[in-house]
């Protein structure tokens, strides 16, 4: 035990070293008499504990004991004296004295020493355990918030896909209802029997924008469900680049139409020089579009749109980000959590609530993510993640060139009665000759026994799927062009999925333009 012994008086500090030396085994004693070897002493700082006199010709013992407990706080500090009083003894202990002892009653001395120090010893246990405590506490709550966070978004994911699969159905019952409905108003409206009355033509036309607006809004629903492609069309881009073009754009929108109505917006970019992203550059347009017009229409009284780009280093090093962030109306909880979902809209018959949808899709499929922060009336700032680009070959669009179209012997495989006839006979308006099957086998049977120029099948159909025939046809003539029509979604997965054995991929529904092109492409040698 290292003791420091403050006490000006030879005799009792003789008195006080004897008492110690007896009862304490290998202590060691530094005694201060001055003010000078005080100071020294507490530079040092070599000592368990101090003993003080009160009475010193150049301080006194609370003076001592304040000074060691400002540099020293856990050192215990016992003050030895006559002098003292019941007051000074009080005060000193609240100011952190360990005991206070009379030097008639010496022979407490060394016991008392042990415990002040026993007692300072688990003082400082107890204040680190409260600590780890503390801190292990802090830990804990984060790894809970984290976990919640967690688990919303997964939750949320999980609400997404099962909406992406719901809407994956409905597109494609309404592409084969949507197909007979364009289909035939096409045909009526291209009759001049029918079109002579200008009441029915007008009708039949607004029913074939209403139809290509429910088309529209189908094709609108696939961005949203469906996976990537294999190959599909990407390419390293600049994504500054595209926010410029964006900010262009969208620039009827954010400046004259929303100062036609007295709204002032005003659009920044931030953009930092960031690496390429491997990505679809119309789609990422598409992404800015929708979510500067969301700030748009946040801002019903003006202010500020900003977009930014810069790198970071989560979730792994080198993700570029574009940020849009606008100081408008923001969302409240449920909408901040629902806006992703397709159809969810605060926008009543304004909104049809695709956009966000749209977005999730697009920044799916190019492995991203997407963040959103939102204060009720400060505003929103949408966070979109991409991988930089790895130095992977370009995949270029394919180039179309129609040609002109030549009079064909077609097989057209279809099972639905009413897309059959329409398809029919917009094939034979075309010039081409038009033999029909209702399912695979029927139209096996038709290829063998006559000879078609190109053959047109649904994917989908009883007996033998369109796939199935397909593949029937490819044995016998690989040289066979064969369209495949399908329902379902996505024209470039199908495209990806088909491409080995059929030479294009329609999806419904089906225009007379999409068909023509088809038809040129496939049988353009
Ligand atoms: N920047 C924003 N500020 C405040 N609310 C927003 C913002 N962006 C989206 N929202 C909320 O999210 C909802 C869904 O947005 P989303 O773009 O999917 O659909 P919409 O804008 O309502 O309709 P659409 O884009 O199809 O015309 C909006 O109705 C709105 O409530
Ligand atoms: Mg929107």
């Amino acid at each position: 035990m290292r003791v420091l012994l403050v006490d000006d008086n030879p005799n009792d500090r003789e008195l006080i070293k004897r008492q110690l030396r007896k009862a304490i085994e290998g202590v060691e004693i530094t005694e201060v008499a001055r003010r000078d070897e005080f100071k020294a002493a507490l530079q040092r700082g070599d000592f368990d504990i101090v003993l003080t006199d009160y009475l010193l010709h150049w301080s006194d013992g609370l003076a001592v004991l304040q000074a060691v407990k400002l540099q020293y706080p856990h050192t215990p500090v016992i003050m030895v004296t006559d002098s003292g009083s019941e007051e000074i003894a009080a005060r000193g202990m609240r100011e952190g004295l360990s005991d206070y002892i009379l030097k008639g009653h010496m022979a407490r001395l060394p016991e008392a020493m042990k415990e002040a120090i026993e007692r300072e010893r688990l003082n400082r246990e107890y204040t680190r355990a409260v600590d780890e405590l503390r801190q292990s506490h802090e830990a804990l709550q984060e790894a809970m918030k984290q976990l919640q966070e967690t688990q919303q978004q997964v939750i949320q994911q999980q609400r997404l896909r099962a909406l992406g699969e719901m809407a994956s159905g409905i597109a494609h019952d309404f592409n084969n209802a949507l197909t007979p409905i364009l289909g035939l108003t096409e045909l009526l409206l291209d009759n001049p029997e029918v079109t002579a009355d200008p009441q029915v033509k007008r009708y039949l036309e607004m029913i074939h924008t209403a139809a290509q607006d429910a088309a529209q809004t189908v094709s609108r629903l696939r961005e949203f469900y469906r996976s990537r492609g294999r190959t599909e069309l990407r390419q390293p881009l600049d994504v500054n680049t595209i926010v410029e073009e964006a900010v262009q754009l969208t620039a009827l929108r954010w400046r004259e139409q929303a100062e036609a109505k007295g709204i002032f917006i005003q659009v920044h970019t931030e953009l930092q020089p960031v690496p390429l992203v491997s990505a679809n550059g119309s789609e990422l347009r598409e992404v800015l579009q929708n979510l500067i017009f969301n700030a748009v229409d946040a801002l019903p009284r003006g202010g500020d749109i900003t977009l930014r780009t810069f790198t970071v280093d989560e979730p792994s090093p080198g993700w570029v980000v574009i940020e849009v962030q606008d100081n408008g109306v923001g969302m409240d909880e449920e909408t901040r959590i629902r806006c992703f979902e397709p159809f969810f809209s605060t926008k009543g018959d304004h909104g049809s609530g695709l956009g966000l949808a749209v977005v999730y899709g697009i920044v799916q499929r190019h492995e991203g993510k997407i963040e959103v922060d939102s204060k009720i009336g400060k505003g929103t700032s949408f966070r979109i993640f991409l991988p930089a680009a790895a130095a992977e070959p370009r995949v270029l669009a394919e180039k179309e060139s129609p040609v002109p179209l030549r009079c064909l012997r077609i097989l057209l495989v279809e099972d639905k009665p009413l897309v059959r006839e329409v398809l029919r006979e917009h094939l034979l308006r075309q010039g081409h000759t038009v033999d029909t099957a209702s399912d695979g086998q029927q139209g096996l049977e038709k290829f063998l026994a006559s000879r078609y120029d190109l053959v047109i099948t649904d994917l989908a159909m009883p007996v033998m799927s369109g796939e199935q025939l397909a593949m029937e046809i490819k044995k016998i003539a690989p040289n066979k062009p064969i369209i495949l029509l399908t329902g379902f979604g996505d024209p470039r997965l199908a495209q990806n999925a088909y491409s080995e054995l059929v030479d294009h991929v329609l999806i419904k529904p089906v225009t007379l333009f999409a068909l023509r092109q088809a038809i040129a492409k496939v049988t353009a040698e």
